[in-house]
């Protein structure tokens, strides 16, 4: 069945790799997710956003999820598969995340001011601990999506609320701000795309060994940028993180890394080749498997190169 983080993440942090969390929005992304660590012998985390339980419902998603145990387990991998709610609002979508059988949840009350996260947090931990579901909370801010993202927009960590916030909590892991944030555009074309790198050594002083999660993490690989404009799309200023600064954070004490983008970017890329040149095809199938294909072989890379996770 599935597993919750508890172990994934001891392990991960023992032996310095990160667990990928990839989301998915599909069977077919499901698939590249797990087919893609099943080969590479990745525990993997399968990521879903309050958007996209809402999009699969909370029937299809608990099915595919499992569908993905059995699929790495008929691969020969053993590979420890986890549910995970993204970005989890409130207690309530947390309750309703855990009846349908997420292994795992985070609870998004990092826009609220500290004492009122702690306050959120701590509630939602005792509830999923009653299930032996694990939780992820977080503390700093991303640059919103929406934002023209600048520098100006994050409000890293303050790693001298870190202890507080854990030992109040008692959450299992914890996202941090250190200048990630989510979507295509992290940074200013011609700015530094660099990661605050100090603020998670001083976070991982305060709290050794404990798991630290990174958001906003894709690298918003060219290759797809230029793929989906040659074919027909429209990306300006599409920037990620590069791979070289997220691969030491994945051998310190960062556990987990969220890839949502770039996982979009590689299925987006594909389907627009197939409609691009082969204007004729209309069987999902054809479109949707290359898309899925795509997305396989990104993240198969994306383990070898960044997470370190491979065979772990
Ligand atoms: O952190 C956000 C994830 O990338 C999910 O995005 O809400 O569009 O599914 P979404
Ligand atoms: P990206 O948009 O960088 O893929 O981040 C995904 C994420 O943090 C999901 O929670
Ligand atoms: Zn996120």
């Amino acid at each position: 069945g599935l597993s919750n983080t508890r172990e994934m993440f001891a392990k991960a942090n023992k032996e310095h790799y990160a667990v990928p969390a990839f989301n998915f929005n599909n069977m077919e992304q499901m698939q590249a997710i797990v087919e893609a660590c099943a080969e590479m012998g990745s525990p993997v985390i399968l990521q879903c956003s309050t958007g996209a339980l809402k999009y699969m419902t909370k029937e299809v998603v608990p099915m595919l999820a499992k569908a993905g145990v059995d699929r790495a387990r008929a691969l020969g991998s053993d590979i420890p598969v986890a549910l995970h709610l993204d970005h989890g609002p409130d207690l309530e979508a947390v309750k309703l995340a855990i009846s349908a059988g997420f292994s795992s949840v985070m609870i998004d009350g990092s826009h609220y001011d500290f004492a009122k996260n702690m306050e959120v947090t701590k509630e939602v931990v005792e509830y999923a601990h009653k299930f032996d579901v694990t939780v992820e909370g977080e503390l700093g801010v991303l640059a919103g999506v929406e934002d023209d993202v600048v520098a100006e927009h994050h409000i890293y960590t303050d790693p001298e609320e870190v202890i507080e916030f854990v030992g109040n909590t008692s959450v299992d892991s914890l996202a941090i701000a250190i200048g990630t944030s989510h979507g295509a555009h992290k940074f200013k074309p011609g700015t530094n795309p660099k990661l605050e790198l100090d603020v998670l050594t001083k976070v991982e002083e305060k709290l050794p060994g404990f798991p630290i999660v990174l958001h906003g993490s894709s690298a918003v690989p060219q290759k797809y940028v230029e793929m989906i404009k040659k074919f027909g799309g429209e990306l300006k200023d599409a920037i990620g993180i590069p791979d070289s600064e997220l691969k030491g954070a994945a051998q310190s004490g960062v556990a987990k890394i969220n890839v949502d983008t770039d996982g979009r970017l590689a299925f987006t890329a594909g389907v627009r080749e197939v409609f691009a040149t082969k204007p004729g095809e209309f069987d999902p199938r054809k479109y949707l498997g290359v898309a899925r294909e795509e997305m396989k072989k990104y993240y198969i890379e994306k383990i070898k190169t960044v997470f370190g996770s491979e065979g772990a």
